[in-house]
């Protein structure tokens, strides 16, 4: 039987922060329980992956929720990280269903939603020994382009500008919540396996041609398989390669 997690308890609400994952970072240090979550309304300094900058205006969703997972957190990080990207995808379907065109919900390797092919949500696993992933989700939910730099604009998209109508962010709040518990418990239950096969179900990536850049990567291959440690297999000019570091932008078809 899956034991249920809640996370969201304790909830830290905050009005404006430099950022949700080092408010939590530091309340890890403090010895916080797992399911400790922070959210705030706006970050000044909201940390994206590869040590990029987050645009966190009013409007979106940005919380941190501190993870305490029985595994090396090492080697957890990033399938904990792809079972935020799956909970952030289930969390934009759940609310953006409704009558009209069914939107297209993906992920994208390794850890983006997009909506409708434009980035809506990221997701940051930062390992904070000993023993803590702080997952940190960032959603553009009631977010639109104006609130955004003008370099991320043409990349990024919102909930609110896709479904041409504002959600309410306690809802919105309680969704995210009941999904990363939801998704995190059974990670804890049954492993990467459950998570692994959703994120291909949703995958963006997987099956498309992919071009591959960061330190000593820049390639373009054929994205074949999410493997059983969260990693991505690239084929690219008659070799496998396995990717667990760095980005992949999806070529057009
Ligand atoms: C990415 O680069 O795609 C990941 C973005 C993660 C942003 C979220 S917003 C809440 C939390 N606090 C941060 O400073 N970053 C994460």
């Amino acid at each position: 039987m899956t034991t249920p997690v809640d996370l969201g308890r304790p909830l830290v609400r905050l009005e404006e922060v430099d950022s949700t994952n080092r408010v939590a970072a530091e309340l890890a240090a403090q010895g916080a329980p797992e399911g400790t979550t922070v959210v705030a309304e706006a970050q000044t300094g909201g940390l994206g992956r590869l040590g990029r900058a987050w645009s966190s205006p009013r409007g979106g969703l940005w919380l941190t929720t501190l993870l305490r997972p029985p595994a090396a957190v090492a080697e957890s990080v990033a399938t904990l990280a792809l079972v935020g990207g799956v909970a952030v995808a289930e969390t934009a379907r759940r609310l953006i269903a409704g009558p009209g065109p069914t939107p297209e919900v993906r992920v994208k390797w390794p850890n983006d939603v997009h909506l409708n092919g434009r980035k809506v949500a990221g997701v940051l696993g930062q390992v904070h020994p000993p023993g803590v992933v702080l997952l940190g989700v960032g959603l553009n939910l009631n977010v639109f382009p104006d609130d955004l730099p003008a370099e991320v604009r043409p990349l990024a998209t919102s909930l609110a500008q896709e479904a041409g109508r504002s959600f309410d962010p306690e809802g919105a709040l309680g969704t995210l919540l009941d999904e990363l518990s939801a998704w995190y418990g059974r990670w804890l239950a049954e492993g990467f396996a459950p998570v692994r096969r959703r994120c291909l179900e949703l995958t963006a990536t997987v099956g498309r041609t992919v071009w591959v850049s960061g330190p000593g990567l820049d390639f373009t291959g054929e994205a074949l398989d999410i493997m059983d440690d969260g990693a991505l297999l690239v084929r690219s000019g008659g070799r496998d390669v396995v990717i667990r570091a760095g980005d992949v932008s999806v070529r057009a078809r």
